[in-house]
């Protein structure tokens, strides 16, 4: 049987982005939620922004108004660590991404959980048997590295330092999915888990055509928005292999391509320092590009972002990934 995360309590630590996010997925999911950061003004941004999400799932018909009050309700802010601990059973930790930001909250972790609360991370892509190290119990450490906006996409990567117990890897594994979330596994630590490298090798090799002139940003952007971003919503790269070529399977696409993708590869970049200048050219054109999108698509960061979050609830409707809650 699905474990439930009904009335589990939680707390998240550190609620920018991502923690904020974080906060209302376990709110909708029936979770008690403590949003712990370091300032008062943080934690207040981070309700704001909570109440912003779940608003928006009322204007989306995903929740009734009275339910998106329910689930404000379940949101307990705080700047007190100790308070934010009391009886948590995972602790979601959204903190600056870098070793020593994670080995502070780790040290202070130490000091007010209680003994069978599992320590998740959400960090992009350091090691989790390196995070471990803050801490006197690497055993209840484990990476739940989501990807943004949390509350909306499913994907939750998992990864195990030297020292996470089986027993924490596989309490994460049960109590992400009883949160509708897709967790992987990976079977073996390394930086950047899975979804990272692939998206940066992406946006390596789009930087380097954009400096060597063959493109702009606005082309890279519309090529993968057009063109292969609409299969990757519903098929991965190897499935859609598997149908690429007439006669059927991927050993015969893989052999018509192979050739052709092996000149293509000595062409391709893989360089390791980014080309001078190019956030400075990333940002001009960002601009531009942004500046004569359709207004219906959004003309700036907000606009877009609501945008992002309108389609996204279309493609999960798709996937049958969003239901009506009414909880
Ligand atoms: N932004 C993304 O797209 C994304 C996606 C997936 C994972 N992540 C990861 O999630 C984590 C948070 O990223 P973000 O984008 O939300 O960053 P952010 O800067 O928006 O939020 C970080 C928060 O941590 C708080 N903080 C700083 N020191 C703290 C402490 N000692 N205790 C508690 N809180 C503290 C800050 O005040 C801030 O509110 C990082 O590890 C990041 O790599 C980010």
């Amino acid at each position: 049987m699905r474990q439930s995360a009904e009335g589990q309590r939680v707390a998240c630590l550190g609620v920018g982005v991502i923690g904020a996010s974080w906060a209302t997925n376990f709110a909708l999911e029936g979770c008690e939620v403590a949003l712990y950061d370091i300032s008062q003004d943080s934690v207040d941004r981070a309700m704001e922004h909570v109440r912003h999400d779940l608003d928006f799932l009322v204007t989306q018909e995903i929740l009734f108004p009275d339910t998106a009050d329910r689930c404000f309700a379940r949101l307990h802010p705080t700047t007190d660590l100790a308070e934010a601990l009391k009886d948590v059973r995972l602790i979601q930790e959204s903190g600056p991404e870098h070793y020593e930001a994670k080995h502070k909250i780790l040290e202070q972790v130490d000091r007010y959980a209680p003994p069978d609360a599992i320590f998740a991370s959400s960090t992009s892509g350091l090691l989790i048997t390196e995070i471990a190290r803050g801490t006197r119990y690497p055993e209840r450490c484990v990476g739940a590295h989501p990807y943004n906006p949390p509350h909306l996409i499913p994907l939750v990567e998992l990864t195990r330092g030297e020292q996470t117990s089986e027993e924490c890897l596989q309490w994460a594994y049960q109590f992400y999915q009883s949160l509708h979330k897709e967790p992987i596994i990976l079977q073996k630590e390394c930086l950047g888990f899975i979804s990272n490298r692939l998206q940066l090798a992406l946006s390596r090799e789009g930087a380097d055509l954009i400096m060597r002139g063959v493109c702009t940003v606005e082309d890279i952007d519309k090529a993968v928005t057009y063109g292969p971003g609409l299969r990757w919503a519903f098929l991965g790269p190897y499935l859609l292999m598997e149908l690429a070529s007439s006669q059927g399977g991927f050993v015969v696409a893989d052999e018509h391509f192979r050739s052709s993708a092996q000149l293509w590869l000595k062409d391709m970049a893989k360089w390791e320092a980014y080309p001078d200048r190019w956030s400075e050219v990333a940002q001009t054109q960002i601009y531009d590009e942004m500046a004569h999108r359709p207004a219906e698509q959004g003309n700036n960061a907000a606009e877009i972002m609501e945008y992002r979050d309108r389609m996204l609830i279309e493609l999960l409707k798709l996937h049958k990934k969003l239901h009506q809650r009414s909880r």
